[in-house]
């Protein structure tokens, strides 16, 4: 048997090819970033790329412990010999705060934005829109806690959805409030679930003791029945003074620059490091369990890592799997992949080398091919529309007497012999 992809994980095809779907076209994918990037490099966010294995610990104490990330989700690295500590990353924030702290970065001017795409593993149930292997687009803003940055971050997400054409996503927006907050409430929850251990999922029932918010992003049916029937109170009542401050001041500036949001008093997040502003971003498209995008500050994220002082931070991550999902939902079209301008061919083994230079000195101006053998006229038009080529050109020894090329326009008709030292001026 042949050996196959993991499950869980996609091939990016290009156009054209008989497995493809547009979710998992290649160029798509680079489409998706080329629009982030002009978005948020006109932000001043700079790029950066971090390993995709990272050491264990720092997403233990980045994402946390009681995380199903964590917990459940973690695809280990090892190789002969080593201590066995990496992870593939499972999210980028852990990652772009590491490199902050480990690489001085706070020198730049502040607050600094960030941005950065790959590949993201997390060992889930794999089912559309969820996957092993899937691809992130993230921003992050290190180093202000005003509430102006936060709106922004928030506003930066829509800018992006918008521009990718994107009209049925809806922003939901909650607050998780300050650590003491969250002590709060967690005690809260402690009360409501103690009574019913039980009826808890095995990790539900460790999650009480560690941690009981995370009881409420379980993904175990028996949890999710029993928080239905609870009427449990949202994390938004537990917010203190400052918080709730803060969480206005978002809303207001959200409101005054025209970016639409709901409300959502139930969000918690499936991270650990969130503090105060927390969103998601939701799509028919790809079913109401499954966030196109989330993100949310992290001003206790960087003590986790070790760091003395606190620094703030709030950012995003969009899935670009789901991305592309929603998009084909709404009907978008994707640009489509580059064609050639011209597929030049020989007649006879003579011309071959001629036809080959005067591909190469043309790739300069556009995409040029040419074929690697002396083609019959038949097949030098064949392989021509198969390219989707725009032009094909052909010499055969007329030609080359008269070091001329023989053009058809393949969207027009057009015919021409022009010089060979003109096709550029065609092209
Ligand atoms: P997250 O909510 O875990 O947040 O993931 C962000 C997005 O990644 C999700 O909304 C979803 O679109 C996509 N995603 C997550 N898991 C999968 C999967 N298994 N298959 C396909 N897509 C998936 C974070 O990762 C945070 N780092 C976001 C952030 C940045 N917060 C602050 N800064």
């Amino acid at each position: 048997m042949s050996v196959k992809r993991p499950k869980g994980t996609q091939d990016f095809l290009p156009a054209g090819s008989p497995g493809f779907s547009p979710e998992f076209g290649a160029s798509n994918l680079n489409f998706l970033t080329a629009t982030a990037q002009q978005v948020l490099e006109r932000a001043g966010a700079k790029l950066i790329f971090t390993p995709v294995f990272e050491e264990a610990e720092l997403v233990k104490r980045g994402v946390g412990d009681s995380t199903d990330i964590v917990r459940k989700e973690q695809f280990t690295v090892s190789h002969h010999g080593d201590h066995g500590g990496y992870i593939l990353r499972p999210e980028g924030t852990a990652s772009l705060m590491r490199a902050y702290m480990e690489n001085g970065l706070k020198q730049l001017p502040l607050p600094l934005k960030l941005w950065t795409h790959g590949p993201m593993f997390r060992a889930e149930r794999h089912q559309k829109g969820r996957y092993r292997q899937f691809h992130q687009l993230d921003y992050e803003i290190i180093g202000s806690d005003a509430a102006l940055v936060d709106a922004e971050a928030i506003a930066l997400m829509w800018n992006v959805i918008e521009a990718l054409g994107l009209k049925h996503a809806r922003i939901k927006l909650g607050s998780i409030g300050d650590a003491a907050d969250r002590e709060r409430y967690n005690a809260y929850l402690r009360e409501r679930f103690t009574p019913l251990y039980d009826q808890l999922s095995p990790d539900s029932q460790d999650r009480l003791t560690r941690n009981p918010m995370r009881i409420l992003d379980s993904k175990a049916p028996v949890d999710q029945e029993l928080i239905a029937d609870m009427n449990i109170q949202p994390m938004l009542d537990f917010l203190g003074e400052e918080a709730a401050a803060h969480f206005a001041e978002v809303q207001r500036t959200l409101h005054a620059w025209g970016i639409p949001f709901d409300i959502d008093p139930t969000i918690v997040r499936g991270l650990d490091y969130y503090r105060r502003t927390a969103w998601e971003l939701h799509h028919e498209g790809v079913g109401a369990k499954s966030a196109l995008g989330g993100g949310g500050r992290y001003d206790g994220l960087a003590q986790a890592l070790g760091a003395k002082d606190p620094i703030p931070g709030i950012g995003w991550a969009l899935g670009v799997e789901r991305l592309l999902i929603a998009m084909q939902d709404e009907g978008l079209t994707f640009p489509a992949p580059p064609r050639p301008a011209l597929f030049l061919a020989a007649l006879d083994a003579d011309q071959l080398a001629v036809t080959a230079e005067l591909a190469l000195g043309l790739r300069h101006l556009a995409q040029v091919e040419f074929a690697y053998r002396p083609l019959k006229m038949k097949q030098i038009f064949s392989e021509a529309e198969r390219r989707n080529a725009v032009w094909v050109g052909f010499l055969g020894s007329d030609e080359a007497a008269s070091q001329t090329v023989s053009l058809k326009n393949l969207d027009t008709g057009e015919q021409r012999v022009v010089a060979q030292a003109a096709l550029a001026d065609v092209l």
